[in-house]
């Protein structure tokens, strides 16, 4: 049995109090059932990290990174290694959000590399993958799904691949209200879990839990969650209002 896992992506939202706030609440929220019936997770701003952390105060949430990068350290301006993240106390990290691969052009290629490097170096990845709506509509969701997975985790070897968590955001339905249907959530999931069987073998993609994100909203969680190839949500919008997050959590128990 999969323990179903919620996250929370808070993008470039929130500032130094209302991301305290924001943990506060959720922790406060949640302490009946994180990490008991549910793995809760939320993704703050790099720079709100360690206020986060320290607002959880040992809550059973985990923290990650919306990103992190593959090297380990020297002359790579602005980026944050995945020893640095260790280092204040994140569990994930984001690899290949969407809003990376379309916005900043991420490739493959680099989202594989980080993947890598997040687990070398002991944080668990969240390697998202979806397609855009023109390739939804042209028929090209297998592909491309099946293309970010299969690059996302080129090289890697089960042992490491079981440390990763997948995230099914199809690009149409993030930030803008339009949620996947069911049907349509679950058959992208079936997709991946069947791929991982035939990359690695039937344990791991029993075990790897898959998790939907796309406007992920307390009135749709549950539903989504229903699935049986749904492990949980990745959530952007919602996640930042405590009532909607705690919400969504208890549609995931
Ligand atoms: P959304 O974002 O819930 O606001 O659609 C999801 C995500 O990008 O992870």
């Amino acid at each position: 049995m999969r323990k179903p896992f919620v996250a929370g992506n808070w993008k470039m939202n929130t500032d130094s109090q209302s991301s305290v706030n924001l943990a506060g609440g959720i922790a406060s929220g949640s302490s009946e059932v994180a990490g008991r019936g549910v793995d809760i997770a939320v993704f703050p701003p790099f720079v709100y990290l360690p206020s986060v952390i320290k607002a959880l105060n040992m809550a059973n949430i985990a923290v990650g990174a919306q990103d992190v990068y593959f090297e380990q350290n020297g002359a790579f301006t602005g980026e944050i290694s995945v020893s640095m993240l260790k280092d204040v106390g994140c569990t994930y990290a984001l690899c290949g959000h969407s809003e990376r691969r379309h916005v900043i052009g991420e490739t493959d290629e680099l989202i594989n590399k980080k993947v890598a490097a997040a687990i070398s170096g002991g944080l668990l990845p969240v390697l998202c993958v979806g397609e855009l709506l023109e390739e939804r509509k042209a028929s090209q969701t297998n592909e491309v799904v099946t293309r970010q997975v299969q690059n996302g985790l080129a090289g890697l070897s089960v042992e490491k691949v079981s440390a990763v968590t997948i995230a099914y955001e199809p690009v149409w339905a993030i930030g803008t209200g339009l949620t996947a249907t069911p049907e349509q959530a679950q058959q992208a999931h079936e997709l991946v879990r069947k791929l991982l069987a035939e990359m690695y073998d039937d344990q791991l993609a029993e075990e790897i839990r898959i998790l939907y994100g796309g406007s992920v909203k307390p009135e749709n969680a549950a539903e989504l969650m229903r699935q049986q190839d749904v492990d949980g949500s990745l959530v952007g919008g919602a996640s930042l209002k405590t009532d909607d997050f705690l919400a969504i959590i208890q549609a995931a128990l």
